[in-house]
């Protein structure tokens, strides 16, 4: 199990000449994912979601919160000593062209890793040829025609295949996938979600997977949970088919109904959709974060922040004053 406890993280920007600015990348941010389970993480772009996969993976630090990994607080460990749990966790990311040294062979980038590996445990040379087949293999390439290539004689999904064969070198407990298949040709892209997909079977290996696309995430987590994030807080959180179904926040109501896919779909006299623009993170800073956009706004929303919460007649969290304002948008799961 992984899980974070109010993540805080603002970055500091250098800005005009009138000096930096912050940004509040994300603001207190809740979550577990359970062991060989699954999570995604959806909201539009600049809301958090590399952010906090980054600092899931160790690659950043966080302000305030603690993130916990099986029963260790990282906050309680030396830079030094959180390296080894951090190990266990994996980022792919979107391009797995600049994730791979363009002058090693395929060969060398996963001989690194493991000849690491055969060194702290005592292993053979024959070991680390046998597990570097093993692999590729896992991610249904052969060794024999890949090992002496170099990443710019695969195409896309073939080196996405690799980089996620080279994070399996360290027999990692989750992947987190950053919008993993967003520069792949479109036409490889589902097997490469096939691909995470039955990782998590074989291997019981945890999938963290990012995206703006619900789609996606419910294949690969649909039996796991749906983070909505908006602007750095999370304001809707629950079964993936529970909110994809029923979504309680407008944001995510927005979100659901953005998708061209479901255009056409939707029912008479549902919720408005609020046309989504790039979104500022500088925009003002109290009350609900989505008040300046949300058609249900109330008397509440304007002064007072709302937090992720259960309330009565809705099965999942939701960081909103006014859920009861919500009409359903319904529609059945088999056309999303
Ligand atoms: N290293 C950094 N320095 C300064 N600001 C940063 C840095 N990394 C991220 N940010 C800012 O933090 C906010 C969140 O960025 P993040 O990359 O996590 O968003 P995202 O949800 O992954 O977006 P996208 O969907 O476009 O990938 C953005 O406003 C971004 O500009
Ligand atoms: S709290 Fe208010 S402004 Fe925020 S989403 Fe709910 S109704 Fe809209
Ligand atoms: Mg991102």
């Amino acid at each position: 199990m992984i899980t974070g406890q109010g993540i805080v993280k603002t970055f500091k920007q250098r800005g005009n000449i009138l000096g930096s600015r912050e940004v509040r990348a994300l603001r207190g941010v809740d979550f577990a994912i359970p062991k060989g389970g699954a999570a995604s993480f959806i909201g539009e772009s600049g809301c958090g979601k590399t952010t906090l996969g980054r600092i899931i993976a160790g690659l950043e630090s966080y302000d305030e919160g603690e993130l916990v990994i099986g029963d260790t607080a990282m906050s309680e460990l030396k830079h030094k000593q959180r390296q080894p749990h951090f190990r266990k966790i994996q980022l792919i990311h979107q391009d797995p062209y600049s994730a791979l040294n363009p002058t090693r062979t395929i060969h060398q980038t996963l001989h690194a890793p493991l000849s690491l590996r055969a060194k702290q445990t005592g292993r053979s040379k024959k070991w680390i040829e046998e597990r570097a087949a093993e692999v590729l293999s896992l991610v249904g390439l052969d060794a024999g025609t890949v090992l002496a290539r170099y990443p710019h004689q695969l195409s896309g999904g073939m080196r996405q295949r690799v980089v996620i064969a080279r994070a399996l070198t360290v027999d990692p407990e989750m992947l987190v996938a950053d919008e993993a298949v967003s520069m792949i040709d479109v036409s490889l892209r589902l097997g490469i979600l096939a691909l995470l997909k039955d990782l998590r079977e074989r291997l019981g290996v945890s999938v963290l997977f990012i995206t703006h696309d619900v789609a996606t995430a419910r294949y690969i987590g649909g039996d796991g949970e749906l983070y909505v994030i908006y602007r750095g807080q999370v304001v809707e959180r629950g079964p993936v088919d529970t909110v994809i179904a029923d979504p309680v926040h407008p944001y995510t109501q927005s979100l659901l109904s953005a998708i061209p896919v479901l255009h056409g779909l939707e029912q008479p006299g549902e919720q408005p959709v609020v046309p989504l623009e790039p979104l500022d993170q500088l925009l003002d800073d109290t009350g609900c974060l989505f008040t300046g956009r949300c058609p249900f706004r109330g008397e509440r929303c304007a002064g007072e922040r709302p937090l992720l919460q259960v309330t009565e007649g809705v099965p999942q969290e939701h960081a909103c004053f006014y859920p009861e304002r919500r009409s359903v948008i319904a529609r059945p799961l088999s056309e999303v």
